[in-house]
């Protein structure tokens, strides 16, 4: 046992894509992490037991919990020194971008010191991360609005936190609402990992060459930005602002079953799952607390995303094709509900998938067969040929 968590390596198989961490039936719509299933562990866990369950194979104790959060508070703040790397960024940049930049830069404050290939330092890399990627988050906020950053505040909860780094100003007091709180804390759990999804992928390749885990992040990070995966909720809300309302449904369904349009259903459709996702169930239930806790009844977004849906769960061409909402289609509405813009829906989902990286990272550097990764490719170029000089060119 190294300090909080055992991996043992005798678990893992030399086939590079077992693991035992995250298992998704998609023709059923299941998802279990560690054997939990997602909609249980939403409801009655939240994410720091998540984390510990992702890292450790079992939830926390209350014992367990105290030392694991105590251990996570302690290393939120950043470097001072990281402060300056936001001001090199255009005060427009989008925070995803910022946020490629500074959590890989953390290998220029955190890397030197550790060993990767001593399990305690792994930990201590996995803690860090964990710690610090929500201030992180907060502070390319805080910085596309030029307000001061927040400094983390441990006798708060880890969303708690982190709403109040996002939203309180230096000059007045800000209260958490227990409701966000709890719906920001549901955001993580159900985005905190999704097997070998686009963005895990990456981050187990770049980690098998023995990159540290901060790069590693980045890449992460860099992948999880496209529209098709973690972007999704960001293109997802655009879309439902695109529609506007119920009665231009009908036109933007058509487009989608256009093969000469490129338009996707943002939030709909899954590499994986051919059933509902178990987290977008979650999430839509999520997303009606919320709109109820904010006196939101008939918010506009909810409406049109509602009859998008009956559509197109009814709509032949989306049954056959079995598309059905992600976890991203209904993620987005809570999100703006909070008052957090579009651009930092995709930081959110970084933030808390960190600890699905992480775990991976683990996993793969806990395996004593693990290789690089090299994939192979089918060659179709042109057959050996020789230079013609270039004079005679
Ligand atoms: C995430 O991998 C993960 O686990 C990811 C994730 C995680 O937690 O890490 O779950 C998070 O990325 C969720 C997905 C978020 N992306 C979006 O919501 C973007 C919109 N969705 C599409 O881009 C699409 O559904 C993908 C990219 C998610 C999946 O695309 P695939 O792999 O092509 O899906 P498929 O093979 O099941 O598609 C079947 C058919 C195809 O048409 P045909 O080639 O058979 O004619 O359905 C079509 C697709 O073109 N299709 C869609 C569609 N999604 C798929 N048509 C219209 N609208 C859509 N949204």
């Amino acid at each position: 046992a190294h300090g909080f968590f055992t991996f043992d390596p005798g678990f893992l198989s030399t086939a590079s894509c077992e693991s035992k961490i995250t298992y998704i039936d998609g023709d059923e719509g299941i998802l279990l992490h560690r054997g939990y299933p997602i909609a249980e562990l939403a409801i009655e866990t939240d994410y720091l037991q998540v984390c510990y369950l992702l890292l450790s194979g079992e939830l926390p104790t209350q014992e367990q919990y105290q030392q694991f959060r105590a251990h996570v508070t302690r290393h939120t703040m950043v470097h001072e020194q990281m402060t300056s790397l936001f001001k090199a960024f255009r005060r427009d940049s989008h925070p995803m971008a910022v946020m490629c930049g500074v959590a890989g830069a953390l290998s220029a404050f955190y890397h030197d010191s550790l060993d990767i290939n001593n399990p305690k330092h792994r930990e201590i890399a996995a803690f860090r991360l964990i710690s610090k990627m929500p201030t992180l988050a907060a502070m390319s906020y805080k910085y596309s609005i030029g307000q001061p950053f927040m400094y983390p505040r441990n006798d708060l909860s880890y969303a708690g936190n982190f709403l109040h780094m996002m939203f309180a100003v230096p000059c007045e007091e800000y209260k958490v609402n227990p409701v966000i709180e709890r719906a920001m804390d549901r955001i993580f759990i159900l985005h905190a990992d999704h097997e070998q999804n686009a963005s895990t992928s990456s981050m187990r390749m770049a980690g098998s060459s023995g990159a540290n885990p901060f790069a590693c992040i980045a890449a992460g990070i860099a992948s999880l930005w496209g529209p098709a995966h973690g972007g999704a909720n960001e293109a997802c809300l655009k879309m439902l602002e695109e529609i506007g309302s119920v009665d231009r449904i009908p036109h933007f369904i058509a487009r989608a079953k256009d093969k000469n349009d490129p338009f996707r259903l943002m939030g709909f459709g899954h590499r994986v799952y051919k059933n509902y996702d178990p987290r977008a169930t979650v999430m839509r239930d999520t997303c009606h607390e919320v709109l109820h806790e904010l006196n939101v009844s008939d918010h506009p977004l909810l409406d049109v995303a509602m009859e998008l849906e009956r559509i197109a769960l009814s709509d032949p061409y989306f049954v056959e094709k079995k598309l059905y909402p992600n976890v991203d289609f209904y993620s987005g509405i809570i999100l703006k509900a909070i008052g957090i813009p579009t651009s930092m829906f995709t930081v959110i989902f970084a933030l808390s998938r960190t600890i699905g990286w992480i775990s991976h990272w683990l996993e793969m550097q806990s395996d004593p067969a693990s290789r690089i990764s090299r994939p192979r490719q089918l060659y179709t170029g042109a057959p050996t040929r020789h230079v013609t000089p270039f004079e005679q060119r």
